[in-house]
């Protein structure tokens, strides 16, 4: 049965949100709309994920916009989006009434698929996410936050996808954040998944640790429908495999993706000198060009690895790196096993650092990780170790119910405050400013009052005498 398989390119998000700080503006994505767009793809990814936070804060650009000029540049491709649950796009849950109206919004500007996840694969922090979806005409894809552990069996994962499909999933994502996918067992898990669940099987992974190639390979011969790929500019270490490697690879067997090469490579062509640019504007450190397999070793996240040298670089205990590491699957043992994701690989990550550095396991504890404790982030997948947690919490509450049930509707309270700042110019500006609360309003005032920005270019240029 010859069945093509389908590709998703993220070379404008992930790849460059793995290797470049999610700094590509779209001046550097526009030129390559067209061609990007008559490629064929099944889906290009383009927005949410870390961009809507990193469009305002660094490149000064509205995300909203950004979404409506892509979509009207690429009229023919689906565009899609990640969106982290209940989350959305910041780092705390909100309220049922703006997950339906951010929802709403990012599917009238243009998005066509929400690719949706939870930290904990808890699904009822996805829930509300993905009636959203399918109320307001998207396609739902349900994403797997792929991991290790004693309890992250193919058996757990198939289980999630099937209720992942009861719960009105179109798609189902498998979500391998950390490159730990290794390809037999991608076969295999592909085949479980195949003969559990009748909707298209969709992987993301990446080449952190050298093995997405072998991944993607096996999970098509495994009968995986999508793929995600990068375009070989920005594509391998940190971001996705390459794109044209397994469109060439696939092209002689029955599951060719019938996907241009030529096309590819006038693509590619436009975004080698964006990678260039970047990597003069130091901005791609080419460092994560570089495969790393300590990813495997200590089931660690690449972007992690970085975070907690860097911490503890700052406390001048470097040598400690090696204890932390052993550290690191002792806390999430006691912490019931989390995926290593935002927000989980933040917290994991620093209660490690802190047991190492104080001498003393669970002396100091954030309030992070107090709130992972208490059930503020969903339900952890195994038991936590109850010493732990009472060293951690003492005697509080421990919340076991869906943690938005927790959140009085807030939508009206985001408008009112929106208005009361003045900032606001539509519904999207008010989501804007309740997802980046510290970012959005200064983007505004910058973007509402053009004027004093081309005064502030015009000295500057008069200083620089140009
Ligand atoms: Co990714």
């Amino acid at each position: 049965m010859a069945k093509k398989l389908y590709i998703t390119d993220t070379i404008l998000r992930d790849a460059h949100q793995s290797q470049a700080a999610t700094r590509m503006k779209l001046e550097d994505m526009l030129p390559a709309c067209e061609v990007l767009d008559d490629i064929g793809y099944w889906s290009l990814e383009c927005w949410g994920g870390a961009t809507f936070d990193a469009c305002m804060r660094f490149l000064n650009e509205d995300p909203w916009e950004r979404l409506r000029t892509l979509k009207k540049a690429m009229p023919k491709t689906k565009l899609q989006m990640l969106l982290r649950g209940q989350n959305l796009l910041g780092y705390k849950h909100y309220a049922d009434d703006v997950v339906d109206m951010f929802v709403k919004k990012s599917i009238e500007n243009g998005i066509d698929v929400v690719r949706v996840f939870d930290a904990l694969n808890d699904i009822r922090n996805m829930d509300r996410a993905m009636k959203a979806i399918k109320a307001y005409g998207g396609i739902c894809e349900a994403a797997l936050s792929y991991t290790v552990s004693p309890v992250h069996n193919e058996e757990y994962f198939v289980d999630m996808a099937a209720r992942l499909e009861e719960a009105g999933a179109d798609v189902i994502c498998i979500k391998d954040m950390a490159n730990l996918l290794l390809p037999y067992d991608a076969f295999s898990l592909v085949k479980a998944l195949k003969a559990k669940v009748s909707i298209p099987i969709h992987l993301h992974t990446h080449n952190t640790a050298g093995i997405g190639d072998m991944t993607n390979l096996m999970a098509a011969m495994a009968g995986v429908d999508i793929v995600d790929c990068a375009l070989s500019p920005m594509a391998n270490g940190t971001a996705q495999p390459a794109t044209e490697s397994l469109v060439a690879t696939l092209a002689p067997t029955e599951r060719d993706t019938g996907l241009d090469l030529q096309k590819m490579s006038v693509a590619a062509a436009h975004f080698r000198k964006v990678a260039a640019k970047m990597k003069a504007d130091g901005i791609l450190d080419p460092k994560v060009l570089n495969v790393d397999p300590n990813t495997l070793l200590y089931q660690v996240p690449g972007g992690m690895l970085s975070n907690l040298l860097s911490q503890l670089k700052q406390a001048g205990a470097e040598d400690k790196l090696y204890d932390v590491l052993a550290e690191v699957p002792r806390v999430r043992e006691d912490f019931g096993y989390p995926p290593l994701v935002t927000p989980t690989s933040q917290i994991v990550g620093t209660q490690a650092v802190m047991n190492i550095l104080v001498g003393e396991r669970y002396k100091m504890v954030p309030k992070e990780s107090k709130g992972l404790l208490r059930g503020e982030y969903g339900a952890l997948p195994a038991p936590v170790n109850e010493e732990v947690r009472r060293k951690c919490i003492g005697d509080d509450e421990v919340i076991t119910c869906r943690p938005a049930d927790l959140i009085e509707p807030e939508l009206e309270k985001y408008k009112a405050e929106a208005k009361a700042s003045g900032l606001a110019k539509s519904i999207e500006d008010v989501l804007s400013i309740a997802m980046f609360p510290q970012v959005a309003p200064k983007f505004l005032e910058a973007r509402n009052n053009p004027k004093k920005e081309d005064e502030v270019r015009t000295i500057w240029v008069q200083d620089l005498g140009v």
